[in-house]
C-alpha cells in the first residue's frame, strides 16, 4: 500500500500541477504542529524560488484548489507559505480498513529481494560476552528483521573472531598448565582426541587468567604470540585445540544469543577469510596498489578533500603477520564471491570507524567490490553507567552479558510476582521476556551513534518510555480481547465481522491517525538505519491506545456496531505493536 502521506501528496501534487507548477512541490509530511493540523506541505516555499513569486501567493492558490477536494476537511495557508492540512475522518478510516485486510498491514516491500549482509555480534571465541557485545547484537538483529520485513534478503553474519591473539593466549596458558598434553608434542602424527581437554566453564576461566598473566609477564606474552604465529601457520596440535575451543564457544554463544532472541543466518569466522589472503595480496601488489613502506606492505587510502589524517591501510606487518584490516578485506572478497551482496552493513563500536574507513577505501580503490555494492559502517556509542563512564560491575570489572540480563530479569521478576499468583515457571519466562525487552528497548530507543546511560531501575519500570510499558499496553489489549471473545463465544478467535467506523472522539481519531503511520515509520527506520524511530512510534501509539482505553468502556458498550469497530481498532493496535516489537527483536508474553 502507498503511505498515507504519499496518497495525500498525490492530490496536493495535482493541485500544484493544476495551478501550473511542477507537481513535485506537493510533498507532504506529518504535521509538526499536531494541535493545528494533521499534515503539512512546505512546497510553496521551495516553488517560490523557482517561480519567483511570494510563497504565500502560491500557498493560497493551492489551498483554494484543495478546499474543493472532498477528502480534505480543512486546508489553510499560513505565513510565510505553509499549507496546513487536515483530512476527512472517512479518508483516514478507509485507509485503516485497507490496512486491516492487507498483507503485512500494508507495509510496502521495497527490498526487491536484494541481498544485504549485516555484520554484527562479532564475539571473539573463548572470551565471554560482555556488555560491549550487547549493542551490536541488539541493533544488528533489529536491522536484519526490519529489512527482511520490507522484502530484502537479509543475511546476519556473526563474523566470529577466531583468528587473533586470544587463541595463542589460551594455547600458551594450556601449555603452561598441562605441558604433557599430546597437542604440544612436536612430532605427533596420530589422531587427536575427539573430546576437548577443557570444559566451557574451564575455558572461560583460562582466557581471563591468560590475559592477565600476559599483562604482567612479557615472556608469557612472547609465548602467546609465538603460539598464535604457529597456529596461523597450521601447527597440527594447535589447530586441533582451536577446533575444540571453537566448538565449545559456538555452542555457548548460540545459547547466550538465544536468550537475547538473537539468531544469525551465518556463523562465518575470521579464519574462513584467511585462504583468500595470499591471492588478494598478490593482486594488490601486481596492480600497484600495495607497496612496501618501512618493511610493511601498505595501500594508500588518502583521498582529495580529506580533512582528517588518513594513514595507509596496512596489509602485512614487517614481521610477516597480517592484521585485522587484512582479514576484513579478505572477508569482503569472500562475501562478494559467496553472496554477491548489494550492501554490507557493519554494526561495530564507533571507535573502530577509522579502521572501517581505511578498509572501505581500500576495497573500493582495488575494486574488491562492484561499484554497485555499498559498504556501510554503522558505529554505535557506548553504554555508560550512572557515573557517565562505560558500564562496569560494582567492583569495577567488565560486566558479563549474562549478569546484566540476570539483573534486568530479577528486577522485573519482582514486579511480575508481586501480589499475583503466577506459576513459577511462567513467571520465569515472563521475566526473561520483559527483562530482555527492557534492555533492548532502552538501547534501541536511542540514536545508534549516541552514547547512552544505562539505568536498570528506570528501564525496567512499567511506566514511561520503556520496553515494559509497551509490553504492558499489548498485554492490556490482549486481555480486553480475551474478555470480549469469551463473552461472545460465537465469534470464534479470528475476529469479528464488520469494519472500523468513523471515530467518536478526538482520542479515537488520534489513535487512528497514529496507526496509519505504520508503513511510513517502518520504511523510514530502515532507510536511515534508525530503529529508534520505531521505538518512538510505538511509544506514541501506546499512549494513544491507553488514552482511548481510559475514555471508553469497550466491553460494556451497548451499540454493537460501535463495539465491533472498537474491537477491530484495538486488534489492529495490538497487531501493529506486536509486529513493531518483533522488528525490534522483542518478544511479548501473554500476560504480565
Ligand atoms: N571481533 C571484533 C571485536 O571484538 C568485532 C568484529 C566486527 N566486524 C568486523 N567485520 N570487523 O572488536
Amino acid at each position: 500500500m502507498k503511505r498515507l502521506t504519499e496518497l495525500i501528496a498525490d492530490a496536493v501534487g495535482d493541485a500544484f500541477y493544476q495551478c501550473s507548477y511542477s507537481p513535485e512541490y506537493g510533498l507532504v509530511t506529518l504535521s509538526n504542529r499536531p494541535d493545528l493540523c494533521q499534515f503539512q506541505c512546505n512546497g510553496a516555499l521551495t516553488a517560490a524560488k523557482a517561480y519567483k513569486k511570494a510563497p504565500i501567493i502560491i500557498a493560497d492558490e493551492i489551498t483554494k484548489v484543495l478546499k474543493e477536494h472532498p477528502e480534505f476537511k480543512e486546508v489553510t495557508s499560513v505565513m510565510p507559505g505553509f499549507i496546513n492540512i487536515t483530512m476527512e475522518d472517512s479518508f483516514i478510516v478507509s485507509y485503516l480498513n485497507a490496512m486491516t485486510g492487507a498483507y503485512k498491514y500494508g507495509c510496502e516491500e521495497i527490498g526487491d529481494n536484494k541481498t544485504i549482509i549485516v555484520d554484527y555480534g562479532g564475539p571473539n571465541v573463548a572470551k565471554p560476552l560482555h556488555v560491549g557485545h550487547l549493542r551490536t547484537a541488539i541493533i544488528g538483529e533489529s536491522i536484519k528483521r526490519i529489512g527482511r520485513f520490507i522484502g530484502y534478503k537479509m543475511l546476519g553474519d556473526v563474523h566470529l573472531g577466531d583468528w587473533g591473539l586470544q587463541i595463542g593466549l589460551i594455547i600458551a596458558e594450556l601449555k603452561r598448565r598441562s605441558p604433557e598434553l599430546i597437542y604440544f608434542e612436536e612430532d605427533y602424527e596420530g589422531e587427536f582426541p575427539m573430546k576437548a581437554p577443557f570444559s566451557i566453564a574451564e575455558l572461560e576461566e583460562i582466557y581471563p587468567a591468560a590475559s592477565s598473566r600476559a599483562k604482567i609477564n612479557t615472556d608469557f606474552m612472547e609465548e602467546a604470540k609465538q603460539a598464535t604465529f604457529l597456529f596461523q601457520q597450521g601447527h597440527r596440535g594447535y589447530i586441533a585445540l582451536w577446533e575444540h575451543i571453537l566448538n565449545a564457544s559456538i555452542e555457548d554463544l548460540k545459547k547466550n544469543y538465544a536468550d537475547l532472541n538473537v539468531y544469525f543466518d551465518l556463523w562465518k569466522k575470521e579464519s574462513d577469510a584467511q585462504p583468500y589472503i595470499p591471492k588478494m595480496i598478490e593482486d594488490l601488489k601486481n596492480k600497484g596498489f600495495a607497496y612496501l613502506s618501512e618493511g610493511a606492505l601498505v595501500v594508500d587510502v588518502k583521498e582529495d578533500g580529506d580533512t582528517k589524517d588518513m594513514p595507509p591501510c596496512i596489509l602485512v606487518k614487517s614481521d610477516g603477520a597480517t592484521l585485522y584490516s587484512t582479514t576484513d578485506l579478505a572477508t569482503i572478497i569472500e562475501r562478494m564471491e559467496l553472496y554477491c551482496p548489494q550492501e554490507i552493513v557493519y554494526i561495530v563500536d564507533k571507535r573502530q570507524e577509522l579502521h572501517f574507513e581505511q578498509v572501505f577505501r581500500c576495497a573500493k580503490k582495488a575494486k574488491l567490490v562492484s561499484t554497485k555494492t555499498k559498504l556501510t559502517f554503522l558505529g554505535f556509542g557506548t553504554m555508560n553507567g550512572k557515573d557517565g563512564k562505560p558500564f562496569k560491575t560494582r567492583d569495577g570489572g567488565v560486566m558479563r552479558l549474562e549478569q546484566l540480563i540476570k539483573e534486568a530479569r530479577d528486577k522485573v521478576c519482582h514486579r511480575v510476582t508481586e501480589n499475583k499468583a503466577i506459576p513459577e515457571e511462567e513467571a520465569k519466562e515472563i521475566s526473561r521476556k520483559v527483562g530482555v525487552a527492557a534492555l533492548k528497548y532502552s538501547d534501541l530507543s536511542n540514536q545508534i551513534s549516541k552514547d547512552y546511560m544505562f539505568d536498570v531501575d528506570r528501564f525496567t519500570s512499567s511506566e514511561g518510555n520503556t520496553g515494559p510499558y509497551i509490553i504492558y499496553t499489548v498485554v492490556r489489549i490482549k486481555s480486553i480481547l480475551n474478555r470480549f471473545y469469551s463473552m461472545n463465544s460465537g465469534y470464534g478467535n479470528d475476529g469479528v465481522d464488520g469494519c472500523i467506523q468513523l471515530p467518536c472522539s478526538g482520542n479515537e481519531r488520534n489513535l487512528m491517525l497514529k496507526l496509519t503511520q505504520f508503513n511510513e515509520v517502518i520504511i523510514n527506520s530502515f532507510i536511515d538505519y534508525s530503529p529508534h524511530k520505531i521505538c518512538q512510534f510505538i511509544y506514541d501509539l501506546s499512549n494513544e491506545v491507553n488514552r482511548f482505553y481510559y475514555e471508553n468502556r469497550i466491553i460494556s458498550e451497548q451499540n454493537p456496531s460501535k463495539q465491533t469497530s472498537w474491537i477491530k481498532l484495538i486488534s489492529l493496535g495490538r497487531d501493529i505493536l506486536v509486529t513493531c516489537l518483533d522488528l525490534l527483536g522483542i518478544e511479548v508474553p501473554d500476560r504480565m
